[in-house]
């Protein structure tokens, strides 16, 4: 699902949010869109025409009465020929314009004679916003149609708090993907578990693994790439949170559990976290002392809660609960008898020994096994070639599509690929 054949005309009105209209360019252009820019008189305050040219790769427009570019590319066809009119930022100032139907520079003139689609991203000082001429401008646009992302509610620029701020690019692009197609997990609620966990010895000492995170996040990217709502929990690890997810940063294992559970209901529920399986039971409140002549602690240990076989035998499971099975040896016996131990529908099994350098890696070579009580084998196995942990989080995500896919095609029967919880 990309926008190659989409042609964006992206009109960057004056205000300090400006600035993340070039990550929105970029943005834009790696998801396959064709951007034409027009940066209005205000905003060639805050970006500079050449940022916007070097980043869009085209000539960037900027004044009305420029004979050159009249003659080149009129400002009628630079709108028609658009898909799209993305307005971000969208100043006060230019969706009063807007609705006023003023045409007194080349962004506002584009839009008047143009019936594409318009979408707005509105940023300003939260008592502009608040104001009830703006409110009452936004109203008439939005009874023209005019779609609107934003604005978000935090910390402004100019030090007010309030409602105001720019919706960021992520979140736009987003939008902007749900206007031109219908996103195959739009609606869907997906939990994602990554990362390692660490178990506590003492305050400065834990057990940890060596899970950097990085499987659990490129799915949690693709998911939300397909249009699921995502709750990404994860334990202690170096990587950003996935743009538009809801994420959640847990260190042990029964906090994860727990932040699991505040999640449901879900509709999916992908374990890549690697959980670790026991706890110290004897957490000391203070640093263990070496002491001279003295023999090492020796630590004892509780088993940890499984968090993949609770969601999967949970009175709100999941419809799809996918777990991960990390093996050094034997992975087909032992994944597909930690599939069937835990309930779950699917597990990823990954072979995890030092020489295949999975953790942390940037590849993964796995192979996945789906439980199916259809025919006389009770699972199923498909093994992949090594391959970019993105490219693993798409296969995985273009399986849970068919899913739910074929659970509409069957008219909301239950789905034959997954189970319920027992
Ligand atoms: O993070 P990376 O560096 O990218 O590496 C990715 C990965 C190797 C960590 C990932 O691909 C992976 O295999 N994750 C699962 C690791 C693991 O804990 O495997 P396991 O076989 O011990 O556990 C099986 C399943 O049970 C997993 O889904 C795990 O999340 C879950 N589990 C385990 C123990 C526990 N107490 N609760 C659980 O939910």
């Amino acid at each position: 699902m990309m926008l190659h054949d989409k042609t964006i005309l992206l009109i960057i009105s004056g205000g300090i949010a400006a600035y993340k209209s070039l990550d929105l360019i970029r943005q834009l252009r790696k998801a396959g869109a064709q951007v034409r820019c027009i940066v209005s008189k205000g905003g060639a305050q805050f970006v500079t025409p050449m940022s916007v040219a070097a980043l869009s790769e085209h000539e960037v427009y900027t004044d009305l009465f420029s004979l050159k570019d009249e003659s080149e590319m009129g400002h009628i066809r630079l709108s028609r020929e658009a898909d799209l009119i993305l307005v971000a930022p969208a100043s006060a100032n230019m969706i009063a314009k807007m609705a006023h139907g003023l045409a007194d520079d080349l962004a506002s003139t584009c839009i008047l004679a143009s019936d594409k689609p318009v979408m707005i991203v509105p940023a300003m000082n939260p008592m502009m916003w608040d104001h009830q001429a703006t409110q009452d401008n936004i109203e008439t646009l939005s009874d023209r149609g005019v779609r609107q992302i934003g604005p978000a509610s935090g910390e402004m620029a100019c030090g007010e708090t309030g409602m105001g701020r720019m919706a960021e690019p992520e979140d736009i692009l987003s939008a902007v993907y749900d206007f031109f197609f219908e996103r195959p997990l739009k609606g869907k609620h997906a939990i994602v578990t990554s990362g390692p966990t660490y178990e506590a010895i003492d305050p400065v000492r834990f057990i940890g693994n060596r899970s950097s995170g990085k499987q659990g996040h490129a799915i949690a990217c693709a998911l939300i790439k397909a249009g699921a709502h995502v709750t990404y929990i994860s334990g202690p690890t170096a990587l950003p949170c996935p743009p538009g997810a809801n994420s959640i940063s847990v260190e042990a294992a029964c906090e994860m559990l727990e932040a699991v559970e505040n999640a449901l209901p879900a509709d999916i529920f992908i374990g890549a976290a690697a959980v670790c399986d026991w706890a110290v039971d004897n957490v000391s409140t203070q640093k263990l002392k070496k002491r001279e002549g003295q023999s090492a602690p020796a630590l004892t240990f509780t088993e940890n809660p499984d968090i993949l076989k609770t969601v999967s035998s949970h009175e709100k499971r999941p419809e799809l609960v996918c777990g991960f099975a990390a093996e050094t040896q034997d992975m087909n016996n032992n994944a597909k008898a930690k599939l069937l131990r835990k309930k779950c529908d699917w597990l990823v099994g990954n072979n995890v020994c030092s020489a295949q350098n999975i953790f942390g890696s940037d590849e993964n070579e796995v192979c996945l096994f789906k439980y199916t009580d259809i025919g006389d084998q009770d699972i199923t196995s498909q093994t992949l070639p090594r391959m970019k942990k993105e490219a693993v989080a798409d296969f995985l995500v273009n399986e849970i599509i068919s899913v739910f896919e074929n659970k509409k095609d069957q008219n909301n029967e239950p789905s034959h690929t997954t189970r319920a919880a027992e």
